[in-house]
């Protein structure tokens, strides 16, 4: 089967013949039928963000069970899935105090790069290759933890499932469940990628009244009024903390969400919040990145500072909820894919969303 292997950083991803493995206990065959492109990969791919390598990438995916190993009883071949990057075990402290993004299970599996048995199921030529994330949606098959899968209705066309799993979970949750944006709230969404046009569209599902589109791309601003911006800045043109104060009766907006993982977006977007406002971190720094802020401006401006992994979601009950949404045509799935390119043509892919073209695109692996 095909996968698309990283073998080091600042190099091309190689479309190649991989060996798959089936499932051992506890674990599911899914057969992708599409793969998300998200900047996460290409902070990988890029050296901001570490993996083990070789890895076969992508952790945005849809798919169709293929087959199951020893234990699993609630999947079966053929039941349609959305894969999940962190997967959660349910028992752990984090998992029982609702907090399943933050799972011992999701990041023990995403640093090692192997299931939770400590090895992986791919390689080429007898040469291990790792898994990203527990997903690897980059390959034509893939074996993924239990605890990494959500079934789901097998009417929503899988390339718009698939998005749901990364870019739609993360950014419509930071809204929902990481800020819990109140109707008639002011926020502001720094990045109009695949991630943060979902923001925007979960300050629509909210209510806010002002949800304000900051980039330095005019397509980018003219995707963010489609998902549901009432204003858009471009950065490269004016000051955005300014023209956010402006549009705010001076005072700066309620909530901010950076969803780019620049050091210096995340101290603008903490300068636009309002006295006692939320600034919310989506987007993935440099690993060694560190951010400047105004030490005495914590205290006497009383402003919060908040981290959102994964929308901070409980995917089992979210991603359903989601797609729903997207069935009664309360969010926007369509729209989001841009493009759909064959796995032979997935550098193209990234370079696209590295000059800032796409809203999101994917890998199409099968048609359905
Ligand atoms: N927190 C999480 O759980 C999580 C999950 C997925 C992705 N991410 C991260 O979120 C970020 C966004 O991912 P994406 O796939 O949407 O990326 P993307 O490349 O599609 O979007 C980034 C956007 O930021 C804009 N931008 C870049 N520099 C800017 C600047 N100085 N000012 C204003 N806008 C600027 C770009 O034009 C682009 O539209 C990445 O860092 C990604 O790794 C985080
Ligand atoms: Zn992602
Ligand atoms: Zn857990």
């Amino acid at each position: 089967m095909k996968g698309a292997v990283l073998y080091a950083v600042g190099q091309p991803l190689q479309v190649e013949e991989l060996t798959v493995q089936n499932p051992r206990q506890g674990e599911v065959m899914v057969r992708v039928a599409a793969g998300g492109v998200c900047h996460s990969d290409l902070h990988v791919m890029n050296g901001d963000l570490t993996a083990p390598l070789p890895v076969v990438l992508g952790h945005e995916g849809a798919g169709v069970v293929e087959k199951v190993g020893e234990g699993v009883s609630e999947f079966k071949p053929g039941d349609h899935v959305v894969l999940l990057w962190r997967a959660s075990c349910g028992e752990c402290f984090f998992c029982l105090s609702g907090r399943p993004a933050l799972c011992d299970l999701g990041a023990g599996i995403r640093w090692s790069g192997h299931l939770a048995d400590g090895t992986s199921r791919f390689s080429r030529a007898g040469q291990e290759i790792r898994h990203f994330a527990g997903v690897s949606s980059f390959a034509e098959l893939t074996v993924l933890p239990r605890e990494g899968l959500v079934k789901i209705d097998p009417e929503i066309p899988l390339a718009q499932a698939a998005v749901v799993g990364c870019a739609v979970m993360t950014g419509v949750g930071a809204v929902i469940n990481t800020a819990k944006v109140e109707p008639g709230a002011s926020m502001v969404v720094i990045g109009c990628g695949g991630v943060g046009l979902n923001a925007i569209q979960g300050g629509s599902l909210a209510g806010a009244e002002k949800i304000i589109a900051v980039d330095i791309l005019d397509n980018k601003l003219a995707y963010a009024r489609q998902f549901g911006a009432t204003h858009t800045i471009n950065a490269s043109q004016v000051d955005p903390i300014e023209a956010i104060k402006e549009l705010t009766e001076g005072r700066g907006a309620d909530y901010a969400f950076e969803v780019i993982g620049n050091p210096k977006t995340i101290t603008q977007a903490y300068r636009m919040i309002r006295r006692g406002g939320t600034l919310v971190v989506v987007g993935v720094a440099p690993v060694t990145a560190e951010v400047s802020i105004n030490a005495s401006s914590i205290m006497l401006e009383e402003k919060m500072i908040r981290g959102s992994l994964y929308g901070s979601c409980r995917p089992k009950l979210d991603a359903p909820r989601l797609l729903n949404l997207y069935k009664a045509g309360k969010l926007k799935l369509d729209e989001l894919i841009s493009r759909e390119y064959p796995i032979a043509q997935i550098n193209e892919a990234f370079d696209a969303l590295r000059r800032g073209e796409v809203a999101r695109s994917v890998i199409r692996m099968t048609s359905s």
